[in-house]
């Protein structure tokens, strides 16, 4: 234990100690501040007159319903003790919903999984209090007309129907209490004094890591002050080398902040297929429409949005063109601008009709008007038909725009209108942008995640991504809302996902839904409520199943051949399948999540699936999730966590006491966040930091990525983000750097070292961090060094008989000031021995790569 906590513990069990009493008075409540978010309280007294408050606003139990913005609200909370030694919590969520909310405790600062439980009339749930007798629970509720009604359980789990009662009948155990913040309803318990000095340690200790973690460099100059150069000593031990994963560094792909359409999808016309919607973004944008990025310029000319004999169901609008004279143009302003190259060609194409001959001009117009490019297009027939053009660039233009101009008088329709450069990716046709893809690449990522994060459970049931709708010809995919708050075309789809991977060597590591939508949705039922209904599971299933036969299977069976028809008939070699997405582990989820599980097991033992383990590195979701994992033997969980520099800096043994036998653990999402959001040296080092023990427990952690990884500018919903982008420039952060020197200075084997620092505080210690690793197709060995410290560290590295083939070794610093933006690492040579020097330099991440002869 820490000094300063132990000494705040001592101090506190001696006061307390002093005059202990056998039991106390706790009070449990909740208040309405910030919108009744802050969940449930205590407070304590011996006398019913004299309160102590737990913190205050402390919560040791917050509700998990619903989404972030609008929901998470714990109103009135009622906390009894059961017959079962459990305290048991029931909730109300909101003021319209009939749902309460239940949790239980052994101890009131760990909390069992929380379910959200439906009851009658549809007139809200308010007010639940339970009662208890003979082994059963009684939950009585109020509703908005004011009647009354009551439900009954033994487990919490299943429940009587709902029976109105009389008002009277409604207990009224509920006290007012006076506290320092204010007047409070809750309920009273007689406890042991001994629970109340552990919910009161729970708190100090809270109180204490937050401290803690929130220590970033801004306080350095004051934290460090008087520090002097700091020497340290490393010696190694190769002959202890133990194996690490071969997988550890990956990528993190979510279509959030425009990654995906506008992003990385190489595609340039912006609602391609007119199929924008105002449920894109929840009604919250009059514009956003089935004509938005579409505009007419000159008279004459009508452009309507149709669907009366759409070009694919999936595809259901189209435009209709009609013009009484030539002159006027119909525009598509791509995705803020289109970028056009001098002398590259764009493949134009387009699904049109029109009952007689219709000739068209395509031109890309720079953003003074003149002509770029352009190419001429006839129509005919009223049939759906496919229509190319090839258009080269005669100039450079960042702001162009797609220009469609009828030179004769008519109507067409069209629909599906792309202009795709044809320097893609590799020149895949409908390819990824080639700058972006290939910044992704220099990582060396050994997998790639997709296709989220909470795309991947998407925003109620209706949202889950589903795989078979972006598969196959492009007018049969199917859009949809992305969550994050823009549309979707599905164009980059799960063939394009694998073809990608392949294309820079990484693993496929798709991710699907547990059946469950994301633990934030909004619609369609609040929470993961809303699984998919029990009797579709089956089906469900079967999808998972046919989606490792779409990636794996001979290209004669059904779904291998339709991989083969779109141009890979050898199999694209899945290992990996993630269920579910930091979910909340609740009984809906656990009852999908194993249906999918043993399926896949059963009928697919090759490959090895990924649960899920909740959305921090603690709490209910965790450990629930964790049990969950032991309980099936899920070979690998995958963690997520976006935390403080400081909390990486004090917690780099994390894994170091993790089972070794147990499931793996897929580092799935993680960042380090500090306030205001940026990417900069201090978050880049923290993460160095931080990989530096993931390495060292590279035999537990199989694999991690950091996340997000890409962002549009002006487009961002996430920050920070790994590399940002514009429609013609590519700007890989800080901490993309970090991620690219681990990446492609990996090992297959880590050594063990010991580390001798001159000083012995904590928050010196922990700043500094080594790791050796050996990767074993090239021999070479490999140390990293990360200093956070605002000094610099004078080092000793003994290699302890390290064979070594060159006395010289590259060098690769990373270092500037902490809030510096466009640090970048730079290489020199270095002379070696089996003992030499090293200085770090403050604030640096030193990688030298040595070659060895074994
Ligand atoms: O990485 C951004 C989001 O963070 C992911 O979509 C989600 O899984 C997590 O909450």
């Amino acid at each position: 234990m820490n000094k300063a906590l132990l000494i705040v513990c001592l101090a506190f069990s001696l006061i307390a100690r002093a005059a202990a009493p056998d039991s106390v008075y706790l009070f449990s409540y909740s208040t309405s501040k910030n919108n009744n978010k802050n969940g449930l309280h205590f407070a304590w007294s011996r006398d019913r007159e004299t309160w102590h408050e737990i913190g205050s606003e402390f919560a040791f139990l917050r509700s998990d319903y619903g989404r972030w913005d609008t929901e998470k609200r714990m109103i009135d909370p009622y906390l009894m003790m059961g017959g079962d030694n459990l305290w048991h919590c029931v909730w109300a969520l909101n003021e319209h919903d009939p749902v309460f909310a239940h949790a239980s405790s052994p101890d009131l600062i760990n909390w069992n999984r929380q379910t959200y439980n439906y009851v009658s009339p549809l007139d809200g749930c308010l007010k639940p209090v339970i009662d208890y007798y003979q082994g059963n629970y009684t939950v009585i509720y109020a509703v908005n007309s004011g009647k009354y009604y009551n439900v009954s359980t033994h487990d919490f789990k299943s429940y009587t129907p709902s029976t109105q009662i009389a008002s009277y009948a409604y207990p009224s155990t509920s006290v007012i209490i006076h506290l320092a913040g204010g007047n409070a309803k809750g309920q009273l318990h007689r406890v042991a004094w001994s629970d109340v000095e552990k919910l009161i340690k729970a708190f100090e200790n809270k109180k204490y890591r937050n401290t803690r973690n929130a220590e970033n460099s801004s306080g350095d100059a004051q934290r460090f002050a008087g520090l002097k150069e700091v020497t340290a000593t490393i010696d190694l031990y190769p002959e202890r080398a133990r194996p690490i994963s071969d997988l550890l560094m990956g990528v993190f792909f979510e279509d959030i902040n425009y990654a995906a359409d506008g992003g990385l999808y190489a595609e340039l016309v912006q609602n391609r297929d007119f199929e924008y919607t105002q449920q894109d973004k929840l009604g919250r944008d009059a514009n956003w429409n089935a004509s938005y990025a579409w505009k007419v310029k000159g008279d004459d000319l009508e452009f309507k949005i149709d669907s009366a004999k759409p070009l694919h169901q999936n595809n259901f609008h189209y435009a209709t063109v009609s013009t009484t004279k030539a002159g006027a143009k119909i525009i598509n302003t791509g995705f803020d601008g289109i970028s056009i190259k001098r002398g590259e060609k764009y493949d134009f194409t387009f699904f049109a009709n029109s009952a007689a001959k219709t000739s068209l001009r395509v031109l890309l117009t720079g953003r003074n008007g003149q002509t770029l490019a352009s190419s001429a297009v006839t129509i005919s027939g009223s049939a759906w038909k496919k229509y190319s053009a090839v258009m080269t660039a005669g100039m450079d233009d960042d702001s162009a725009q797609l220009e469609i101009e009828p030179v004769t008088a008519g109507v067409f329709s069209m629909d599906l209108v792309s202009l795709f450069p044809q320097k893609t990716f590799r020149n895949r046709k409908n390819g990824l942008r080639a700058d972006l893809a290939q910044t992704i690449a220099d990582m060396r990522p050994r997998f790639v995640r997709f296709p989220g994060g909470c795309v991947a459970h998407g925003d109620g049931l209706g949202n889950i991504y589903r795989w078979k709708n972006t598969i196959g010809a492009l007018q049969q995919r199917v859009p949809q809302r992305n969550l994050w708050g823009y549309h979707q075309t599905a164009g980059l789809g799960y063939f394009e996902y694998f073809q990608f991977c392949e294309d820079i060597g990484a693993a496929p590591v798709p991710v699907v839904a547990a059946g469950v939508p994301c633990q934030n949705s909004g619609v369609g039922g609040a929470g993961q409520q809303g699984g998919i209904p029990i009797w579709e599971m089956d089906e469900y299933v079967q999808e998972v199943l046919d989606l490792i036969e779409y990636a794996n299977g001979d290209a004669k069976t059904k779904w291998g051949k339709l991989r083969a028809d779109a141009g890979h008939p050898k199999p694209f070699n899945l290992k990996y399948i993630g269920i579910g997405n930091e979910d909340l582990i609740t009984d809906v989820f656990e009852e999908r999540f194993a249906m999918i599980y043993k399926a896949v097991k059963e009928k697919h033992p090759e490959i090895t699936v990924i649960g899920t383990v909740g959305p921090f590195y603690e709490g209910t979701d965790y450990n629930e999730g964790w049990a969950l994992a032991n309980r099936l033997n899920v070979p690998v969980v995958d963690e997520h966590y976006y935390v403080s520099p400081g909390w990486m800096i004090y917690n780099q043994d994390f894994y170091d006491g993790y089972n070794r036998n147990g499931s793996k653990v897929y580092l799935g999402e993680y960042a380090a966040h500090l306030p205001g959001r940026p990417n900069n040296l201090e978050t880049a080092l923290a993460e160095a930091l931080y990989l530096t023990g993931v390495e060292r427990n590279g035999d537990v952690v199989s694999m991690a990525s950091y996340a997000p990884l890409l962002a549009k500018e002006k487009h961002t919903q996430w920050n920070p983000d790994l590399i940002y982008f514009n429609n013609s420039q590519v700007k890989p952060t800080v901490g993309y750097q970090v991620q690219k020197l681990y990446g492609i200075h990996s090992g297959t084997k880590y050594f063990p070292s010991l580390i001798n620092v001159s000083e012995h505080k904590e928050e010196v210690r922990n700043r500094l961090a080594f790791s050796a690793v050996r990767d074993s197709s090239s021999g070479d060995v490999i140390l990293k060094m990360v200093n956070l410290l605002p000094v610099g560290t004078k080092t000793k590295i003994n290699l302890r008989g390290l064979p070594l083939k060159d006395s010289k070794a590259l060098k690769i610093e990373l270092t500037g000031n902490p809030q510096d933006k466009d640090a970048r690492p730079k290489e020199s040579s270095i002379e070696i021995k089996d003992q030499f020097d090293l200085e770090i330099l403050p604030y640096s991440f030193v990688v030298i790569r040595i070659k060895t002869s074994s």
